[in-house]
């Protein structure tokens, strides 16, 4: 695997490899790598001919600053881990290439309704981020297909609608949610749970399962997510919202919708977590 820090080196790599016939695979990450990252990697390695994956720690995303200025950097065990993968190339920027003008006056790539509410709601301006720097990588990379994890499912929502509306000429491909096995999705950000607190972690997932039960029981959702933010609150947790959507929208979910998909979103410690169930329920809410 090479590592390269410009975008004009990365291009011409990607372009010998597309002269070559090549299909390009390409998996966008903030580095800190986990099996979640390396399951993007082994999926584009059996669908891509050549794999290009980014490290960069994205500054326009992060609401809050002393959240970026927290967050792991890891480059030495990122690349050895994604050579291990079968990583063909690592484009690792810094911010001066990223955003050569400053990022005040970087154009901002909006994706409307998608991007608001749940963690739109609560980190204002971090889907424009996300929109803003992947359409960077994309056009830097200009990759056939682009691969995403599921326990992002509204970052998903948001680069699907991003790619459709562009009319950007990237498959979008997402993998399923990678999780330890006692249920805690896995993400960068657990590394800041304590051990007490990591222990407590899967009652995020158990409480969407048991919202999933309710709601297949035939409970109305409003009820169910009122009794469930109580009891994630006893599990240890500050709930930042709990929601159920529609699966394929991400709208509100109406009366009837079958398949939905169970949003939270919660604070343990300094760490805040996500994750989210999709269901197909026998019939529709209530
Ligand atoms: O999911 C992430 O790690 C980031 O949001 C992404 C897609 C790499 C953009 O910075």
């Amino acid at each position: 695997m090479i590592t390269l820090h410009t975008i004009a080196e990365l291009r011409s790599q990607v372009k010998a490899a597309r002269i070559a016939g090549k299909t390009i695979g390409f998996v966008p990450t903030m580095g800190n790598l986990h099996a979640g990252h390396i399951s993007l990697i082994t999926r584009a390695r059996e669908e891509c001919d050549f794999v290009v994956s980014s490290v960069f720690v994205n500054p326009l995303q992060f609401n809050d600053k002393s959240d970026l200025q927290r967050y792991p950097r890891t480059l030495p065990e990122d690349q050895a881990q994604l050579d291990a993968a079968g990583c063909d190339l690592l484009f690792a920027p810094d911010v001066d290439e990223m955003y050569p003008n400053g990022q005040d006056e970087q154009s901002i790539v909006h994706v409307p309704v998608v991007s608001e509410g749940l963690c739109g709601g609560s980190r204002p301006g971090h889907f424009d981020g996300v929109s803003t720097v992947v359409t960077k990588l994309f056009n830097q990379v200009l990759p056939d297909k682009a691969f995403f994890g599921e326990k992002d499912f509204q970052q998903v929502a948001v680069i699907r609608k991003m790619v459709d509306d562009l009319c950007m000429p990237v498959e979008v491909v997402t993998v399923p949610t990678a999780r330890a096995e006692d249920g805690l999705a896995l993400s960068s950000r657990n590394g800041y749970l304590t051990a007490e607190e990591r222990a407590l972690a899967p009652g995020l997932f158990q409480t969407l399962r048991e919202i999933a039960a309710e709601l297949e029981a035939g409970s109305g959702p409003d009820s169910v997510l009122e009794n469930a933010t109580e009891r994630l609150n006893q599990r240890g947790f500050r709930t930042d919202y709990l929601e159920v959507r529609s699966a394929e929208s991400l709208a509100e979910a109406a009366s009837g919708d079958r398949r939905l998909v169970i949003l939270g979103a919660a604070f343990l410690g300094n760490a805040r977590l996500i994750d989210n169930l999709v269901v197909t329920l026998n019939r529709g809410i209530v």
